[in-house]
């Protein structure tokens, strides 16, 4: 699939089916949205209910002529279902109405699929792709064998043909984890250096759509994809900014979540999404204009929860102030005065200043306070302070020597001291060096984390 190109889905049917027992109805606006943003032109919806699902086309007998002559008046060539199918009900609905159906979480992938455009990005959803084939194939074998076993016969031309396709999907799954793990290795060596050169990270995370992209454009003023589309982002997107106190930090816009996002996504998604779990702040972007605001969060962090990074730093961030009419207070903090929400509008620029603020004071709260006493000597020491933006008052000693007061991360200044052979350390005014006793964050084993979701 690397080198293909995934075809817009053209004319389609929507079907959405309310069940009592349903954990969690899935939205069919949402569903609407999807459609649009795999480049379905939506003709019709058809809504309907049932106690339980029919097993064989899980719309009963009456629905599937309904939904038949739907696609012929139509004239759809795709009918996607809001609901999971199993390959049984999917085959015979495509029989019964002669054109390709879908489930949402096949959607899903079809969108993923057309938006990857990395080389690693391609390589994760065919990954996620040949997964969700692979449990399919199993549900499909398993049935299969039913009849033969009725039958009293062993390997006949289904058990054959089914054997050869899922071992051709397991040679293909293992030949794109081995290519997956080499360009893991590369990121994981580009993250190594970044942590080795305390440079803090701040992952943008959200609910697909909330204008992450659109945000971390206007932040970074770079030109991320950014689309009313669903899903317009795969790739994680790596800028480097300079914030006021900290000094240099890394943004990276993520994927977007969605609920039920499908499992096989998550887990081919994990080199991706390791961005996340190892940022030192989540920026939570929020589209404060949806309807379904608190599922969106809810869904968010039940991800981040799967990932392995409910435990990061996180910062609500409500966007799209523009679209509610009722005023706000652009920060709000919790009891001991840290920020814990911003409302802001990416579109209007209206209450960045004060996330960059917040971002700041968020991240240097890692800062180390004390004061160096600087000889001419020190003339390194002293410019690779500046550098890194450490320098919040000077002034001069009767000697005649310069005192510096720092706010700097511990980690920089471990740095800092690492290469002027200790002179960081010497130099301190009350002889103790602060950084060193602060705890350097674990790095958090992760495959520890993500061989839970394999
Ligand atoms: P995914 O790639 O699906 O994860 O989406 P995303 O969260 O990156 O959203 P994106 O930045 O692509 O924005 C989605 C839509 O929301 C676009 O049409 C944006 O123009 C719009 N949008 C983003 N921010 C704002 C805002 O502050 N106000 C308004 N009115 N629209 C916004």
């Amino acid at each position: 699939m690397s080198d293909q190109k995934i075809e817009a889905l053209g004319p389609t049917l929507l079907v959405h089916v309310e069940l009592p027992q349903a954990e969690s109805q899935e939205d069919l606006d949402e569903l609407y949205r999807l459609a649009e943003s795999a480049g379905g032109n939506v003709r019709d919806a058809i809504v309907c209910k049932r106690d339980v699902p029919d097993a064989k086309t899980f719309i009963g007998k009456g629905k599937v002529v309904e939904v038949a002559d739907a696609v012929r008046a139509h004239d759809v060539s795709c009918v996607i279902f809001n609901s999971p199918l199993t390959p049984a009900q999917e085959r015979n609905l495509e029989k019964e109405f002669s054109v390709r159906v879908m489930d949402r979480i096949a959607l899903i992938l079809q969108i993923f699929a057309q938006r990857a455009r990395t080389y690693e990005g391609k390589l994760q959803v065919e990954l996620a792709m040949l997964r969700y084939e692979q449990a399919r194939l199993v549900r499909g074998w398993t049935h299969l064998e039913r009849q033969k076993g009725g039958f009293g016969l062993r390997g006949g031309p289904g058990e054959t043909q089914i054997e050869l396709d899922r071992r051709a999907l397991r040679e293909r799954i293992a030949a794109i984890k081995a290519d997956l793990d080499v360009v893991a290795s590369r990121r994981e060596q580009n993250r190594r250096q970044r942590v080795k050169n305390a440079v803090p990270v701040v992952s943008f995370v959200g609910y697909t759509n909330a204008g992450k992209s659109t945000l971390f454009n206007r932040l970074t003023k770079s030109a991320v994809y950014e689309a009313d589309q669903l899903f317009a982002t795969l790739d994680p997107t790596l800028r480097t900014v300079s914030l006021d106190v900290v000094g240099k930090a890394v943004f990276a816009d993520t994927v977007g979540f969605i609920r039920h996002l499908p499992h096989d996504l998550i887990a081919a998604f994990k080199s991706t999404l390791e961005e996340t779990v190892k940022a030192d702040l989540l920026l939570h972007i929020i589209d404060a204009a949806d309807k379904r605001v608190e599922e969106n969060i809810k869904a968010v962090n039940a991800v981040l929860k799967q990932i392995g990074a409910d435990e990061v730093p996180t910062l609500l961030v409500f966007n799209k102030a523009d679209l509610l009419d009722t005023p706000y207070d652009k920060v709000v903090r919790d009891e001991t005065g840290k920020p814990v929400r911003v409302n802001v509008s990416a579109k209007t620029g209206s209450g960045l200043s004060d996330l960059l603020s917040c971002v700041s004071e968020l991240l240097s709260s890692n800062l180390c306070t004390f004061a160096v006493k600087i000889y001419p000597q020190d003339g390194k020491l002293r410019s690779m302070l500046y550098e890194s933006k450490a320098v919040s008052k000077e002034s001069y000693a009767d000697d005649g020597s310069l005192i510096l007061e720092l706010k700097i991360l511990a980690a920089d200044a471990a740095r800092i001291d690492k290469k002027t052979a200790g002179r960081l350390r010497a130099s301190c005014v009350d002889g103790k060096a602060p950084w060193i006793t602060t705890e350097a964050k674990e790095d958090l084993d992760l495959d520890l984390v993500f061989d839970d979701i394999d």
